[in-house]
Formats: C-alpha cells, structure tokens, sequence
C-alpha cells in the first residue's frame, strides 16, 4: 500500500497565498482523503466502511500482503506517449478500474450514489450500484448518461429477484454484477456495537455523534434529500414499507441456497453480460467460466466476509493459471494506490474493482473526493509504469514486479 506522510495533512495554504477562497489541506494520497472522511462523517458509517470480519485479519493482509511486492526500476527507456487506457468486458476506460458497489453508499454523503456514478462517468470508469444502496436504480439512471452496472444480491424471493434484473435492464444497465460471497452476513462487531441502521436511530448516542461540529455538512445534505433509506427495495419488494421490516425482511431474504443452477436461472433471465464476484478459490473460478462469465472478480468482499481467508493479491495468480485464457479475471479488496492497481494488472489481472479508496473521498468531499481518489490512483498508477520502464498496460506483465519467494505460499 502506498505509505503516505500523515504529516500532509496538517499541511495547509495560508488563506493570505489562497486568495480564492479559505485554507483547504493538501490531499496528495488516499490516506488524506480517509482521515477527512472519518471527521466528517458519523461514526457509524465511516466504521461500517472500515470493518472486516472478527479479527480483521483477511481485512488486513489484504493491504500489507501488497506491500510484500515490490516493483522493478528500469531506466533510460523513452517515456513519452503513455497510456492507462484499456478495455474491460469490451468496455473502454481511463484506467483498469471500476467503482465496486458498496452498500449504503448513500449514508456516507448525501445522494452519494448519485454523486460516485457522475464521478466514475467523467472520468471514464464504470460504476457498479449496489442491490443494498441508498438511491435506486432509478435515481442512478435520472442523474447519469453512461450506463452504469448493476451488482445483484440473490434473494429468495424470485419475484423480487426478476424484478429488480428487469428494473436494471430499463435503466440502461450494461452488466449485471452477482455476489457470490454474501449470503450468511459476516460479523463484523463495530456494526452490532454501533447498532447500524440506514438511516441512523435517534438514540442519544447518534443525536451527539452527528451533532459533533465536523458532521454539520452531513447532517445538512441528508436532511435536504429524499433518500435515507433502501430505495431499491423499500416500495419494491412485498411487504417492506418501512425500516423495521426492511431489517428483518433483508436477513430473512438473503438465499442461502444459490447455487450454480441459480446462477444460471439469472443469467438466462439477465441475458446481457455477467460478472461473477467473490471467487477465491482455482476450482470456483474453473465453474464460474463454465457458467459462461464475462469476467470474475478475485475477491474476499474486502475481508468482511470470511476472516482467516487468504488475500486477494495471493490467490490472483492461481486463479489467472486456471481461466485466464477463458474469462477476464479482475481483482478487488485491498486497493489503496495506483501502485496496487499496477501490480494487479502485473500479476495477470485484466482489472481492478476499488471500494474503500473511493468511499473515504466520497465521504470527504462528495463529488469532488470521488474525482479526487480516482485522479490520485491513475497518477501513481501512470507514474509507477512509466518508472517501470512501461508505456501502456499491454506490455505490463510480472517482469515488472520483485516477488518474494513463497509469496503465493505452500498452503496444504
Ligand atoms: C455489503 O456488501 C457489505 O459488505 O456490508
């Protein structure tokens, strides 16, 4: 992970060298943007953000495991006329990056699906909305002219399930994004101790922890927004009219039983391009290409579901030997610079999906902090390849990369 000076932070302009408007901090990394949204932010959100599962450990090592690799200098080589741009699923982007769907995206700002989406348009990355986020399809679709992906949670109610998948085909929806790692929630213990809901109960606790004086902006935008809640879901799906029984009924309806025959019912119903997320392991990555995926994201759902499960990093080439010549293979969980996203691509990834490092700039600055985030990555990703001695991601392969002997380890 790209190791930032926390002391850029307390860096800021003299208002009398920033005629234009009051002293703004210097952001030069994602760590900058990460600590501006935990002071912005209620406590509850900005936590369910930065949780994994129990210990935490899988959470952890997803980052530190890629520190352990280290990139290859090479010098004298001419660096004009370079380029990120690539293609994933046929799709052509700035840089090898899509937005992941994060739930409750919109309990970090306002509106903030809206916000990331128009954000990922302009930059000219695709954004993926989360089946569990604040503002719905519908809102996405309104605000946005690029069509954005739409990542589905199985649930059992079929009815709601087709739906939903015809409710993202009329919004323009061009990949269906199914998440197949998610239906047992993982514990993760800062949700239960802070007793996360969308939108927050009014205990004294939250009324003093949104009242802090750093939390004025968010308390403001909600209360100027009609969108505090599951609007995927609440007035869709039967019998969910509120927040109590949208809780219960979310618990109840997440399907333990998706299997790959279920797999396939949706595909056929989707008939457009699919992307399996949350594969880990060669012999699931092997059934997701048979199941015929567009692409497969090599994830651990940012280590919030199985704790103890290896990092994404680790498992990438394995799974890249297994279906590589068959489907695009993807990664996401522990990107936090453009330098992870080079060595991904460099391990044999033909993208990346990005979570945290773009809610901590939505979280921090709206809009502005998601253009933010995805400016920072593409210039540590730019500048570290051409350091490399690369000019464009073709060419961009493991000779770049120092990997430490055993690295992808001798698990038994
Ligand atoms: C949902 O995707 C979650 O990880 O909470």
């Amino acid at each position: 992970m790209y190791n930032c000076d926390k002391a850029t932070l307390l860096i800021s302009v003299p208002k009398q060298l920033a005629p234009e408007g009051p002293a703004m901090p210097v952001i030069t990394c994602i760590d900058d943007l990460k600590a501006i949204h935990k002071r912005k932010t209620p406590k509850m959100f900005f936590d369910y953000c930065e949780s994994g599962s129990w210990t935490e450990q899988t959470f952890r090592e997803n980052t530190s495991d890629f520190d352990k690799i280290r990139l290859r200098q090479r010098v004298a080589v001419d660096m004009t006329n370079r380029t990120t741009a690539t293609t994933m699923i046929g799709r052509e982007v700035t840089m090898p990056v899509a937005l992941a769907p994060v739930g409750m995206t919109g309990m970090q700002t306002a509106d903030g699906e809206i916000k990331a989406a128009r954000a990922a348009e302009k930059f000219g990355v695709p954004y993926t909305l989360s089946t569990m986020s604040i503002c719905s399809i519908e809102d996405v679709a309104r605000a946005t002219k690029a069509p954005f992906w739409f990542q589905l949670y199985v649930m059992r109610d079929e009815e709601f399930v087709d739906s939903i998948i015809e409710r993202a085909r009329n919004a323009g929806c061009d990949a269906l994004v199914l998440t197949l790692d998610l239906q047992i929630l993982g514990q993760r213990h800062k949700d239960l101790k802070n007793d996360l809901s969308a939108p927050p109960r009014l205990s004294l606790k939250n009324v003093i922890d949104i009242g802090l004086p750093t939390r004025w902006e968010w308390a403001l935008g909600m209360l100027g927004t009609p969108r505090r809640t599951f609007r995927n879901i609440v007035g869709h799906a039967k019998g969910v009219g509120n927040l109590g029984s949208l809780m219960s009924w979310t618990n109840e309806q997440f399907d333990p039983q998706l299997d790959w025959g279920k797999i396939a019912r949706i595909k056929e119903k989707w008939g457009g391009k699919l992307i399996l997320k949350g594969i880990l392991d060669a012999e699931d990555a092997k059934l997701a290409a048979a199941a015929g995926a567009d692409a497969i994201i090599v994830s651990n759902h940012g280590g919030r579901q199985l704790d103890g499960a290896l990092s994404s990093i680790r498992v990438l080439p394995s799974i890249v030997a297994a279906v590589g010549d068959q489907t695009e293979v993807w990664l996401d969980s522990g990107i936090r610079s453009g330098q992870d996203i080079l060595k991904a691509m460099a391990m044999g990834a033909k993208g990346t999906m990005i979570g945290r490092a773009y809610i901590y700039g939505l979280g921090a600055m709206g809009q502005k902090g998601v253009t933010k985030a995805l400016e920072i990555l593409h210039k540590e990703m730019d500048v570290s390849m051409a350091l490399c001695g690369k000019k464009d991601l073709s060419k961009v392969d493991r000779d770049i990369l120092l990997v430490p002997k055993g690295f992808e380890g001798d698990w038994q």
